[in-house]
Parts: structure tokens; C-alpha cells; sequence
């Protein structure tokens, strides 16, 4: 038998369509971890986990179904447990919800290894990431969000089909709340070092519609099959490999920024110790105006729950 890998990645969660896809992505990436698999559904954790070992076998990674205990001393602890959007549902009407259950989830982590980092995904992703640092007791720096992160990579797609540019050369980011108050960082956006609106494949195009384009995609597909899991799966799984291999690599990711006072979606560098920097983005005056509402939305939540 092959030996277990030396690093832990837990996903709470795991007999759900994310965390499972979270999972799976873990493996098919080699991401050479202990994957455990945990539920409050014990059954539903134990298929998911059988499944994807199926999968394992010719990759580094191994995959099993895990308990709470054992989850509170991973490396990278992954939380897509709770309720998920019905159609036409906005991310922000699951808080009452999502609270409860991560409330419970972060009472039976403990202990949690000090060194552990956690990485959010249940919605509403932004409020949530401040209750799971506030009820686990770990430093700001080691308990962030996915955010805007798939967001960003829909809008990276959305360029790529206008201008003919791979997506990963395109920096640009939505910003703000994982959400209704998100907004597009177009000013700050960049293709070949050049300003991303100055492309000339750009200048026709209309801005709002792309934006609401990007908005709206979760809606559509969750209208269509009932929840969006593989996008958010590869997400999760990229951030967790960034914690794992201290890659650095920088993400509009849920991350607490002194400046705003409140953790958000906002470009931050990710390695071993979780948030390794934050930057300053770029913003015109009408982008100013929309992180001020997406501040105060996300404030205005955190406070109740509190
Ligand atoms: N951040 C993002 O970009 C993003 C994208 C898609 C979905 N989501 C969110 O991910 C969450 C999960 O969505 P889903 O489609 O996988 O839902 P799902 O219903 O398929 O799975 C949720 C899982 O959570 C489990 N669970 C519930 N309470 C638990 C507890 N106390 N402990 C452990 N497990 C528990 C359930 O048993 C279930 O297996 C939702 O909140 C959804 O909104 C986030």
C-alpha cells in the first residue's frame, strides 16, 4: 500500500456537490495530500470518499472519509457545508441558514491545529469567513474565502472569447462582495501590460452587459441543474494547493484588509501562512463608490451576527 501523504486537506462538507467536486479536484490536480472527506451525513461522506478513491489511484494524492476530530488537525480545512441557493435565491438569504451550521462545525474542530488554515465556501461566503475566524479562534491570516475568485474566472473567460487572449493572461478581477454588491475592477484591469480597456477588441464592447453577464451565470446554471459545483471545486482546490506549496500566487479572494476594516474579496497573495499580502487596487471614482456599498453590505451582516 502506498504511503499516506504527510499533508492533510479536509473538506467539511463533502457528501454535498461542492465539497465533493472540491475533493475530486484535489485529486485530479495531483495534489499530493490526504484528502478526508466529512459530513454530518455519514453515509453521504463515506460514497463521496469511496468514489473519488476510485479515482486516486494513479495520482499522489489519497482520498477517505474523515471524522470532525481528525479534520481539526489538517493542514488546509475546507468548509462547503450548508444550504445552497435555490433558484432566484440571492447568496445573502442563506445567512440564517449557513450561521447555525458553521457555528456547529467550527465547536466540533476543536482542537484546531494552530497552524491550520481555513479556506470558506459556503455562501454567503464573505459573512461566513468572519464567523469561522471569529468562532475558531485562528488568526485572520489563516481563515479566508474563495470570494470572487470563480467570479473573476468567468469574467476572465467572458475576455478571453473578446479578445482571443488565453484567460490566464488576463489580470483582471471582480471585486467587493460575493454577490449582488461584486463589482468589476475594469480600471485596474491589464492584457500584455497594456490597459485591458485599450484593447482594441474592447472598444465596442458594453461593460454593463459583460458585468451582468458574470452576475447572473450562477442563476442560470442552478436554474438549469439545481447547483454550480465544478467551477467553485477547481477553485477551491487551487487556493487549498497555493496554502499547501506556499506558491504565493495572488487571488481575488475573502481576506481580512486593515484599510476597509472587514474581510471581502480583494487580490491577496497566498502561501503556507495563508494571506501573505494584500495589495492596493486601482480604483476610478464610480469603483470607489461600489466598494463603499459592498463594504457597508458586508458590515452591515457581520454586525448582526456578532
Ligand atoms: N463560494 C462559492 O463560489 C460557491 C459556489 C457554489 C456553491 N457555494 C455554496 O456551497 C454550499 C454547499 O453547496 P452544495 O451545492 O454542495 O450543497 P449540498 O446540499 O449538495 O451539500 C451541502 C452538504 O453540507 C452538509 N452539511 C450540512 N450541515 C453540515 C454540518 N453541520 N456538518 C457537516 N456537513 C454538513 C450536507 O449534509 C451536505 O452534504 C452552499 O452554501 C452554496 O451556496 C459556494
Amino acid at each position: 500500500m502506498a504511503s499516506v501523504p504527510k499533508q492533510r486537506v479536509s473538506v467539511i462538507g463533502g457528501g454535498g456537490n461542492v465539497g465533493a467536486a472540491t475533493a475530486f479536484s484535489l485529486i485530479a490536480k495531483g495534489v499530493p495530500a490526504e484528502v478526508l472527506v466529512v459530513d454530518v451525513v455519514d453515509k453521504a461522506a463515506e460514497g463521496q470518499a469511496l468514489d473519488i478513491s476510485d479515482a486516486a489511484f494513479m495520482m499522489p494524492g489519497i482520498c477517505r472519509k474523515g471524522t470532525f476530530k481528525e479534520a481539526g488537525q489538517s493542514d488546509v480545512i475546507i468548509v462547503t457545508a450548508g444550504a445552497r441557493q435555490q433558484p432566484n435565491e440571492p447568496r445573502s438569504a442563506l445567512i440564517d441558514r449557513n450561521y447555525k451550521i458553521i457555528k456547529s462545525i467550527m465547536d466540533s474542530l476543536q482542537p484546531i491545529k494552530q497552524t491550520a488554515k481555513i479556506l470558506m465556501v459556503s455562501n454567503p461566503v464573505d459573512v461566513l469567513t468572519d464567523i469561522a475566524q471569529k468562532t475558531s479562534g485562528l488568526p485572520r491570516n489563516q481563515v479566508i474565502g474563495s470570494g470572487t475568485y470563480l467570479d473573476s474566472g468567468r469574467l476572465r473567460n467572458a475576455l478571453s472569447e473578446i479578445t482571443g487572449v488565453s484567460p490566464t493572461s488576463i489580470h483582471a478581477y471582480m471585486l467587493g462582495e460575493h454577490g449582488d454588491n461584486q463589482f468589476t475592477g475594469w480600471s485596474s484591469a491589464r492584457i500584455g501590460g497594456r490597459p485591458l480597456l485599450e484593447h482594441p477588441k474592447m472598444k465596442e464592447i458594453d461593460l454593463d452587459k459583460i458585468y451582468e453577464q458574470i452576475q447572473r451565470k450562477a442563476y442560470v446554471i442552478i436554474e438549469a441543474k439545481g447547483s454550480t459545483y465544478y467551477g467553485i471545486g477547481i477553485c477551491a482546490a487551487t487556493i487549498a494547493e497555493a496554502l499547501l506549496n506556499n506558491t504565493n500566487q495572488v487571488f481575488p479572494i475573502v481576506n481580512y484588509v486593515e484599510k476597509f476594516g472587514c474581510y471581502l474579496s480583494w487580490p491577496a497573495a497566498i502561501g503556507c501562512d495563508g494571506v501573505e499580502q494584500s495589495f492596493d487596487v486601482k480604483l476610478d471614482s464610480e469603483e470607489c463608490k461600489k466598494l463603499d456599498s459592498a463594504i457597508n453590505a458586508i458590515k452591515e451582516v457581520c454586525s448582526k451576527y456578532n
